[in-house]
């Protein structure tokens, strides 16, 4: 398939994204680039991954892609932001993939100006996200709330994850003691696994109002159920207008492999890892308010993707490592090791054609050419322009670069996006032959931590860490 014909279907003009991959063509950046055999070659190898995606799709394994489509969950959470209005502050306790899409998406639309005050009051409770457990910040975070003001909602699909459940016990203990025991049913909300794990053994002793992680939905692929939906809810956002765009994206699912914005994605980012040694793919946003998709795509393409072994149970080591630059700022920081530095990286653009509120840049000194060409345009025109003009010349540099694109910043387009990036990710999967939805590698840390913190049955990982801590001093300084 020629190249002008996958892009046909990525540009049609009401899309909620574009994706233009020109940048990655031979034609644009040389030898590093793509040839069109390379394109046939994506087709032949993406055809029967897609095909086993969608089977298991099709045999319900892979729930997260039916998310978009649930109109009782949107009337839901919809119900608890106005039960929850009465709060100042609603605090989401969650670490992972149980906090870092409601952050992505909170920063992604959260209404522009100080707090969005409607007729002197707030419209909705601020919404909050502790996802560390560093002491001095959650104490500093906890010290600048009025507790009775404050409902917590405490995310943790295992109900076992050692900084979430800290968190917990700190802030139960809280409201115990400040408010008294009743208090706690107003203002905890659980989300949890539907029928496992200690938490909900909690919420059914204590009648803890609950919310539940639908079963087969992973953590980073959960932005679409309970843990996204509710807190950005109570949070004002337009969750029925995100769902639509995400839903837009997966209806889109049955067209041609390289016709298809995820499939496509999948397949170009496989090819310039595994045949032209780009092991790193930069997520670059040109919007500020945008920075937080990259860290939500860096744990779902680095933790999906990164694994020691493929399904056959051979050894292996695969991905693409995803990182985190922000444009212009990091132009500023990052992008001489991008132009000049190791060839290994693809740069992936996000920007949104218009800004949803921009500043005119006042023609002064006009006297100064170092000066004068910058007035009568806009700040949103400027950052617009420092992108193409980074791509132009990473592509110059013979540094493969594609660029997401998005009318503007919207419910419906974000949707779009993360949906997109998320099957993009079980495509990669099923491209590497290892299981997206897992991660093995994150175990064995924790392990240790529980024998270091005394749980019972980690006994042996104490005893193993004591035996093996070296504490030469020729070695530290
Ligand atoms: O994507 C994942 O599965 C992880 O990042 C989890 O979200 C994270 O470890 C938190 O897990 P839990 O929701 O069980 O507390």
């Amino acid at each position: 398939m020629k190249k002008s014909e996958a892009h046909k279907a990525d540009s049609q003009p009401h899309s909620l994204l574009t994706l233009d991959f020109n940048n990655l063509m031979a034609g644009a950046v040389g030898g590093a680039g793509l040839e069109a055999a390379d394109l046939a070659a994506i087709r032949d190898i993406l055809t029967p991954a897609v095909k086993n995606v969608l089977t298991r799709y099709e045999k319900g394994q892979l729930p997260f892609m039916n998310l978009p489509f649930q109109p009782d969950e949107v009337r839901k959470y919809q119900a608890l932001a106005d039960n929850l209005k009465k709060f100042d502050h609603l605090v989401v306790l969650g670490i992972g993939g149980s906090a870092l899409g409601t952050r992505a998406v909170f920063n992604a639309l959260k209404p522009l100006g100080p707090n969005s005050p409607a007729g002197g009051k707030r419209a909705h409770p601020r919404l909050l996200i502790a996802d560390n457990i560093d002491p001095e910040s959650f104490l500093a975070l906890l010290e600048g709330l009025d507790i009775r003001k404050t409902a917590f909602n405490v995310i943790s699909k295992s109900g076992a994850t050692a900084e979430t459940m800290s968190q917990f016990l700190i802030v139960y203990e809280r409201l115990r003691h400040d408010l008294g025991k009743t208090a706690l049913k107003d203002h905890l909300i659980i989300t949890t696994d539907p029928e496992g794990g200690v938490l909900r053994k909690i919420v059914d002793s204590q009648g803890l109002m609950s919310l539940p992680v639908p079963p087969g939905v992973g953590g980073r692929f959960s932005i679409m159920t309970a843990v996204g939906l509710a807190p950005l809810a109570v949070a004002g956002i337009n969750i029925a207008e995100f769902l639509a765009g995400a839903g837009a994206c997966q209806k889109e699912q049955t067209s041609e492999v390289m016709a298809n914005k995820a499939f496509l994605f999948a397949g170009l980012n496989w090819f310039l890892t595994t045949r032209k040694k780009r092991s790193s793919l930069v997520m670059m946003p040109y919007a500020d308010s945008l920075s937080q998709v990259s860290d939500w795509f860096g744990q779902l393409w680095n933790e999906s993707l990164g694994k020691g072994h493929l399904l056959s149970g051979r050894e292996a080591a695969t991905g693409q490592t995803a990182i985190k630059a922000v444009g212009a700022t990091d132009q500023h920081s990052q992008l001489q090791l991008y132009m000049e530095g190791p060839k290994d990286k693809t740069i992936c653009f996000l920007r949104a054609e218009n800004f949803r509120q921009n500043l005119p840049i006042p023609r002064l000194f006009e006297e100064y050419p170092e000066l004068a060409y910058l007035g009568g345009h806009s700040l949103g025109e400027l950052l617009n322009y420092e992108q193409r003009g980074t791509a132009r010349a990473l592509a110059e540099s013979g540094r493969p670069n594609l660029t997401l694109s998005m009318p503007q910043i919207s419910p419906a387009s974000l949707g779009y996006l993360m949906q997109m990036l998320e099957v993009a990710t079980v495509v990669s999967g099923a491209l590497y032959k290892i299981d997206p939805l897992d991660q093995p590698g994150v175990e064995l840390g924790k392990k240790y931590t529980y024998g270091l913190m005394g749980r019972d049955g980690f006994d042996d990982f104490k005893k193993n860490y004591d035996r093996t801590f070296r504490d030469d001093p020729e070695y530290v300084l």
